[in-house]
């Protein structure tokens, strides 16, 4: 029985380590050419391997990531379980850049930022964190975890998600109906949600015309979420006071968009979490185990919602 690594070699040295003392049952192999087709029950992939079908026994196809929108779920096999990357380290990761976000929006960063280029010595409006609504769309591993980091500054926290949820210290919503009576009590928007069909394109115009005035927003979901013109818009004409992005579509972004150089945005290069070699291959081999001793799996994808 073989696990496929068809992922960089860095991480696959520490994945090769590792299930060498923990699941030592297993053949272990890094790349493709290396393996017998037949014999593949477990394949890690960042996007789907190269001629699928060619895997007749794969039982499972584990995502590098915590997205999965890169798999097409339609070319996978029905028999086969998808599961996405669920561990310490991509969540430790999050919770730092959403909580330097919400702070830099918060203590009106990107203006400072653009003051300092004006060499201009002015102090800003500050309102307290008590005064300021955080809301999270997208309340799974991440935006829960996320949630966590932000209680102790004393923002006033609410949360969006497609099932109902009861969430210490946190006003919760859930539906279309729960989107508007978020997005009206929200200062600080952060998305965390997972690319489908019903995610594409959610950040748009309409979304922030029913955001108060002057809030601000957080991306660090997916690019495909995001209407660009929409945000520069709303941004532009003063709807929104400022936007820390993380993930664009495309991604890199071209060189001349106007993201790279518009005062009131924040950009990094979809670097907001990534997942962590040693954290990631503890969490894949409990997950083996789990597997094989018949219970479920954690981050098993569930194909009719697509996330
Ligand atoms: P998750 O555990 O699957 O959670 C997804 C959350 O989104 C759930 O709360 C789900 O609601 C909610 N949701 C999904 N579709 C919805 C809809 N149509 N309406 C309302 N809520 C909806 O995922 P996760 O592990 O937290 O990861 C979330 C996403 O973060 C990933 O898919 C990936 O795109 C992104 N990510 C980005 C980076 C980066 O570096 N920028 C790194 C890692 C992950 P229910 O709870 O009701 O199911
Ligand atoms: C990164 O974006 C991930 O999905 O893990």
């Amino acid at each position: 029985m073989t696990f496929l690594f068809n992922s960089d070699a860095q991480r696959g040295a520490v994945f090769r380590e590792a299930f060498a003392r923990k699941l030592p049952h297993l053949r272990f192999a890094i790349g493709p050419a290396t393996v017998d087709p037949g014999d593949v029950r477990y394949i890690i992939s960042w996007t789907v391997p190269e001629a699928l079908e060619r895997y007749r026994n794969l039982e499972i196809l584990f995502s590098v990531g915590a997205g999965i929108d890169q798999f097409p779920l339609k070319v996978i096999p029905p028999e086969v379980k998808v599961v996405r990357m669920v561990e310490d380290g991509i969540i430790r990761m999050m919770q730092e850049y959403v909580t330097l976000a919400v702070l830099a929006l918060h203590r009106n960063l990107p203006a400072y930022v653009d003051l300092q280029r004006q060499r201009e010595w002015r102090a800003l409006p500050q309102k307290q964190a008590a005064e300021r609504r955080v809301g999270l769309l997208g309340l799974g591993v991440l935006g829960r975890a996320v949630l966590e980091s932000l209680k102790p500054f004393g923002f006033r926290l609410s949360g969006w998600s497609r099932s109902d949820k009861v969430i210490d210290g946190v006003t919760t919503y859930c539906g279309q109906a729960g989107l508007g009576q978020i997005l009206a009590e929200t200062d600080i928007l952060v998305c965390l949600l997972p690319l489908t069909k019903a995610t594409h394109g959610i950040l748009n115009r309409e979304l922030f015309a029913q955001l108060p005035r002057g809030a601000a927003l957080v991306h660090a979901g997916r690019g495909g979420q995001l209407d660009h013109l929409a945000l520069l818009a709303a941004l532009d004409a003063g709807e929104l006071a400022g936007a820390v992005i993380d993930v664009t579509e495309p991604e890199p972004l071209p060189a001349d968009h106007a993201f790279w150089a518009h005062p009131k945005l924040l950009l990094t290069p979809h670097v907001a979490s990534a997942t962590q070699a040693d954290t990631a291959a503890r969490a894949v081999i409990d997950n083996i185990k789990r597997y094989e001793a018949g219970l479920d799996l954690n981050g098993l994808v569930d194909r009719t919602r697509g996330y």
